[in-house]
């Protein structure tokens, strides 16, 4: 038998790490849900000692951590001391770029199952989740506030890491009142705000995260400037606006769905408005590709949407009388897509 060459045995690791991805998103979810790197925010622990706090049966928990130290999220001391590394500190809670909430995302929206019915996707085209609960996923969150809630949280977590890359690229000084159009709990348009003074805000959303999201945001220093209105925007989004932001909403939906939201606005704009959609970008450079193309199979999986490629974006606008007026990047993966009247 021939010898197995060293970029056989290479590819024989890469490939294993892929067929058993399963367990290293679990693992992280486990860290995440037991709050472990938050308890090592003031120095190494034991497993011991973690599995006491956690109330976990500590031999199991002590191999997640050894495989979790082994990939560099914890830094393991044996034989059982655990402590944090930089790549683990995303996992704290509420800290900057955090995605503590990102790790908890995922069960929130039934965690592997529908995953289990990818091949269905594949084969037809259909959302492996609406299989999972005979229901698309935002109606399943809508009747699930709990679950909702750890939901809107992960988005917000996300939006907020570029919200900020997003208010500086883009020039608002022509523009007086934003509407938010699926604008979660508020993220984008508070560091909006913030950063231009002149701004009015709406942000538009389902009845039920409407409510919660007026909630959180009447402590916020621009509450006077935003305004929280529910509604359905496949129905119609508020009117005479002169910025319609969509933000992480049209990779959502087909295009069929996604043209709709898109003509909602534009039938909705005041004159001289604009679309101002933030999604991530399909790199044409050589940038990598893998973050937006993972968020592309969660939404075959999830929704039944999918990120699009520029030139994409720019049919979307063009079938809903928008024309591609510019395409501008922002914090990684994402990009700035402005649409104005054709
Ligand atoms: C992926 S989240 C994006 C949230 C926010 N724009 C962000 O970037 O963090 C999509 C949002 O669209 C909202 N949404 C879904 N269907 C909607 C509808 N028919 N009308 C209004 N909002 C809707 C959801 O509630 C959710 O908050």
């Amino acid at each position: 038998m021939e010898q197995a060459t060293v970029q056989d045995s290479d590819a024989d690791a890469v490939m294993l790490r892929m067929i058993w991805g399963v367990h290293i998103s679990r693992a992280v979810y486990v860290a995440a849900e037991l709050g472990i790197a938050d308890l090592l925010a003031d120095g190494p622990m034991s497993s011991k000692q973690l599995a006491l706090i956690t109330r976990t049966h500590e031999p199991s928990l002590y191999r997640v951590l050894r495989l979790l130290g082994a990939l560099g999220v914890f830094s393991h001391d044996p034989p059982d001391h655990f402590g944090l590394t930089s790549l683990g500190g995303r996992l704290r809670s509420n800290a900057p770029a955090g995605m503590r909430q990102w790790a908890l995302v995922l069960d929130t929206v039934g965690g592997v199952r529908p995953f289990e019915h990818i091949l269905d996707s594949v084969m037809t085209g259909r959302p492996g989740f609406d299989r999972a609960f005979g229901t698309g996923m935002f109606e399943f969150l809508a009747r699930n506030p709990e679950k909702a809630t750890v939901f809107d949280a992960a988005m917000s977590e996300r939006t907020a890491a570029i919200a900020a890359s997003v208010a500086d690229a883009y020039d608002f000084s022509d523009t007086n009142t934003v509407v938010d159009v699926g604008g979660g709990n508020g993220v984008l348009m508070v560091g909006l705000l913030q950063r231009h003074r002149h701004l009015q805000g709406v942000l538009f959303e389902t009845p039920e995260v409407a409510a919660r999201t007026r909630a959180i945001l009447q402590n916020a220093d621009i509450t006077n400037r935003c305004e929280v209105i529910a509604g359905d925007f496949f129905e119609q989004v508020p009117a005479g606006a002169d910025c319609y932001l969509l933000a992480n909403v049209l990779h959502d939906w087909d295009d069929s769905r996604a043209v709709e939201i898109l003509r909602n606005c534009r039938r909705s704009m005041a004159d001289k408005g604009k679309v101002v959609i933030i999604e991530r970008l399909i790199p044409e450079d050589a940038s990598d590709p893998v973050p937006t193309l993972l968020s592309d199979l969660n939404m075959l999986v999830f929704t039944g949407g999918q990120e699009r490629t520029n030139i994409q974006y720019e049919q979307l606008l063009k079938s809903a009388g928008l024309k591609l007026a510019a395409v501008q990047t922002v914090a990684f993966p994402y990009g700035v897509f402005i649409g104005l009247p054709a």
